[in-house]
């Protein structure tokens, strides 16, 4: 039978049945950092109010250092069967302090002591996926800087739509990214406050400064209701939120570069290093890499919806339900930061080939809609204009005839509207030119699009360090 930090009250222990059932310290061993640094600072509150000296203070926190030091070692945590990461660091403390140990958890519960670890440990992680972020973000904007004038159709039910240039369409992701950024900025504020402090679930009884400890912890700042600080997890639900928003993004990237980069679109090529071949059929490039990004949503989302039915209906305050909060919370983080890296390497190893994506956008009738406001602009009615252009579609597929077969005379004798320029818009590139609306497609709208957005992520990176 384990250590227990509770054993006094029971006549006989635990069953291993249930020890084995209840013990976390397979997945909480994860917080062993969080909970030595929470330990120190504890120690040095617990010396302001004489709970210790200050040697006893010192040799606490000296300790705790050298567990931080050991536990680098591979196969730190075997054979070890403690319930849980703080009962673990209490017992390594004992081994070295011997009954010193014994006071540091004067005034403090393990329910305060896990809330404040699983804040430090989530902070450290939404900065590090923050970080990711900007970096995908770069790679969007190194990427659009490379090939400014590429075109290609764009989209609509997957059929083609409207020609737009790729580095609109890149910046079309960097929008996304940066709200997530963003969001993930909103869960870390909420992850930044200590509960430290709020005992079991009423608070303290001994006259701690909580301030000073959120300053040696680095938090923001300090919980208003000891209750409500050991018991929520909203900061790690709003975590999850993101992290299933930011992944749901990656999976909408991953599925357009999935279908660009197919022999019938030939859009993207995607680099050996994030590709895979098949066992049995030898000509295969397959984008694994993508496809495990779109399927890590599924786990991601679950993970979210597991920890708010964990919580659904969970008496005030504390209750051991909570425990199963770092799983999915675990989970999800180890997920998005490996799907952000991939990502990352993904868009910087691809090329595109211009020309393909050129002739799918001239070939498509993806001018039409321009076509038809060329009239619209010479006095036509846009319904009329429609159908004129429309019926035009029509033949064209009837008689195999591409946009740019047709001749400004053609034109004008199915329209006199058509006028003599309307040829011109026949051409994708052509086409774009005229969507200068503030974040529309024309060069010069996406020229300075892609300014604003170097600017922003200049700031975003400023913030970050
Ligand atoms: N291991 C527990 C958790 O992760 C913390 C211990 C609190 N246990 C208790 N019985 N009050 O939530």
């Amino acid at each position: 039978m384990s250590m227990k930090l509770w054993g006094g009250r029971f006549a006989t222990g635990s069953d291993q049945l249930f020890e084995q059932f209840s013990s976390s310290l397979g997945f909480d061993q994860r917080l062993l950092e969080a909970d030595v640094v929470g330990s120190k600072a504890f120690a040095s509150a617990l010396e302001k109010v004489d709970i210790l000296s200050s040697d006893e203070r010192d040799c606490i926190r000296t300790a705790c250092d050298e567990i931080l030091k050991e536990s680098q070692a591979p196969n730190y945590f075997d054979n070890v069967d403690d319930e849980d990461i703080h009962t673990f660091v209490i017992r390594k403390l004992a081994e070295k302090v011997g009954e010193l140990a014994e006071k540091i958890h004067t005034g403090r519960s393990r329910n305060e002591q896990v809330a404040t670890d699983l804040r430090i440990w989530l902070r450290e992680e939404i900065r590090d996926d923050r970080v990711r972020l900007t970096e995908i973000m770069q790679s969007l904007l190194s990427f659009a800087r490379r090939e400014p004038s590429a075109v290609l159709p764009g989209y609509t039910h997957l059929r083609r739509a409207q020609p737009v240039l790729w580095a609109h369409y890149l910046l079309a992701y960097f929008e996304m990214f940066e709200r997530d950024w963003e969001r993930l900025g909103i869960a870390f504020d909420r992850t930044n406050v200590l509960p430290l402090g709020s005992g079991a679930l009423a608070g303290s009884g001994f006259p701690f400064d909580r301030q000073e400890m959120a300053e040696e912890l680095g938090f923001a700042s300090i919980s208003r209701n000891s209750l409500d600080a050991i018991s929520d997890r909203d900061f790690a639900i709003d975590f999850l939120h993101a992290a299933s928003v930011t992944m749901l993004h990656l999976s909408r990237l991953a599925e357009d570069w999935i279908i660009y980069s197919s022999e019938e679109f030939s859009f993207i090529e995607l680099d050996d290093k994030i590709t895979s071949g098949s066992s049995l059929m030898p000509q295969k490039k397959n984008p694994d890499a993508f496809e495990l990004v779109r399927g890590k949503v599924g786990p991601v989302v679950g993970n979210l919806t597991a920890l708010m039915m964990t919580m659904k209906g969970l008496p005030l305050a504390y209750n051991r339900d909570l425990q199963e909060d770092k799983i999915p919370v675990f989970d999800a983080a180890d997920h998005l930061a490996g799907s952000l890296e991939i990502t990352r390497l993904s868009i910087d190893t691809a090329t595109i080939n211009t020309a393909a994506m050129e002739t799918a956008a001239n070939e498509s009738w993806s001018c039409a809609t321009e076509l038809a406001e060329v009239l619209a602009r010479n006095g036509v009615p846009f319904h009329r204009a429609h159908q004129i252009v429309g019926t035009l579609v029509l033949e064209s597929l009837r008689v195999k005839k591409q946009p740019q077969d047709w001749t400004a005379e053609q034109l004008q004798y199915i329209a006199p509207e058509f006028g003599t320029d309307a040829v011109e818009f026949l051409s994708a590139k052509k086409a774009l030119e005229n969507h200068k609306l503030p974040g529309g497609t024309a060069p010069s709208v996406v020229l300075k699009s892609l300014e604003q957005a170097e600017e922003r992520l200049a700031n975003m990176r400023d913030e970050q360090t």
